[in-house]
Formats: structure tokens, sequence, C-alpha cells
């Protein structure tokens, strides 16, 4: 599971990694657990944009939720699936877990990654994204957001028994920080790690 929050640069990480693991032959697949989630919820007759699923009731987006997880086991190839997901998600209700412990129990996973930049980096990112309608914060906000994500991870590792790695996305460095990752889900797979 490889988490962030928006605009840490998660999804720009991840297409690198699927770069990395095409040049090493390295069998991988990207899941979007967001896309998924949205995809269910047109399904169940709400037909959103994806920044709008976190303004539906907790109940909507808990059956989505359940939904998209058993969506992503049965989508998950041969090889190595990763899922780009986030540890929670900020919602009209409040901080609401993206990896409760259904959904972990349901994903099982054997790596929890957590992608990090620094807060006025990752608020300069969201300004720049014009097509997306993120949550503009101040750096001091955004810094609260990464220590619930922290404890968060914390949490779910205790449910999952999973390591957490924590991966630097610094300005410019996307493709160090994949390669980390990559190193590192190799070592995991492998059984070094
Ligand atoms: P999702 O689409 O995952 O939302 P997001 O966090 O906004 O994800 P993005 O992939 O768009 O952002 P990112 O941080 O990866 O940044 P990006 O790479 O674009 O999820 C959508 C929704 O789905 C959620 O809001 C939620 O409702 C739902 N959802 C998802 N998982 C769920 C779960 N488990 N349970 C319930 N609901 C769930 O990069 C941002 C910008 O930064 C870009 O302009 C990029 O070029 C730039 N950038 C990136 N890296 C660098 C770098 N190193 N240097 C300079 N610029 C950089």
């Amino acid at each position: 599971m490889v988490t962030g929050i928006p605009g840490v640069g998660k999804t720009t990480v991840l297409n690198e990694l699927q770069n990395l693991a095409k040049e090493n032959r390295f069998n991988l697949q990207v899941l979007n657990f967001g896309t998924v989630m949205n995809e269910i919820m047109r399904d169940l007759g709400r037909d959103l944009h994806r920044d709008d699923m976190r303004q539906q009731s907790i109940e909507t987006q808990k059956k989505a939720q359940e939904l998209a997880a058993s969506e992503i086991v049965n989508r998950s190839a041969r090889g190595t699936t990763i899922v780009d997901t986030h540890m929670f998600i900020r919602t009209a209700s409040g901080l609401w877990a993206g990896l409760p412990q259904n959904v972990l129990q349901r994903l099982s996973p054997r790596l929890l990654v957590l992608v990090e930049a620094d807060p006025e980096q990752i608020a300069a990112r969201r300004k720049s994204d014009t097509d997306r309608k993120r949550e503009q914060a101040l750096a001091e906000d955004i810094m609260f957001d990464l220590e619930w994500s922290r404890a968060t991870a914390a949490s779910s590792a205790v449910v999952s028994g999973a390591p957490v790695k924590v991966i630097r996305n610094d300005a410019g460095r996307q493709k160090q920080a994949a390669l980390e990752l990559f190193q590192t889900i190799r070592n995991v797979m492998e059984g070094q790690g």
C-alpha cells in the first residue's frame, strides 16, 4: 500500500516506479483505490468527481470503500500489486481512516509506505494542480496531516503486521524516491526485508 496526503506526489512517484519496473522486467501493477471507489460509486448511482467523494456521508463512503477493497483483490494479478491510497481522508464528518481493519484484512498488505515531503512543498504542489479540487492549506495544517498519517500508519502496522517505510519525495527527486521504493518492494517480495 502506497499512501500520502494529497499533493505529496505519490502518483508521480508511482509513475516513475512503473518505469523502473518495466526497465527491470519486474512484474508490477498499480491500482488506484480512489479510481476503483469512484467506479463503484457510479455503479451505486453516484456519478461524482473523484474529489467530491469525500463529501459524501460516511455510510456511503464506507460501503464504497469496502466494495473497492474487494474489487482490488479481484483485480490483483500475479506478481506485485501496488495500491495507491490514503491513510486517512478529510471528510465533512472528520478524519476518517482509509485503511480500517476490515479493509486491511481484505487487502492483507505486505508493506505500508508513507510518501512524505516538506509541508511548504506540498502546499505549493496543491496550488499548482489546477485540474484538481484540492483543499488549500497552510504549512501548519499540512504538518498536522503528515503527523496524523504517521499515527494512522502505526495503527495499521499493528493490525496488519506489515512494516512501514517512509519515502521522501523532495523537490525534483521523484526518480530517487521511486528507486528507493523499488528497492524496498523488491526486498520485501524476495523475502529479504
Ligand atoms: P486520489 O486521487 O489518490 O487523491 P490525491 O491524493 O489527490 O492523489 P493524487 O494522486 O492526485 O495526488 P498525489 O499526492 O499523488 O500528487 P501528484 O502525483 O498528482 O484519491 C481521490 C479520492 O479517493 C480521495 O480524496 C478519497 O475520497 C478517495 N480514496 C482514496 N483512497 C481511499 C480509501 N482507502 N478509502 C476511502 N476513500 C479513498 O503530484 C502533485 C503535484 O506535485 C503534481 O503537479 C506533480 O507534478 C508535483 N510533484 C510530484 N512530485 C514532485 C517532486 N518530487 N518535485 C516537484 N514536483 C513534484
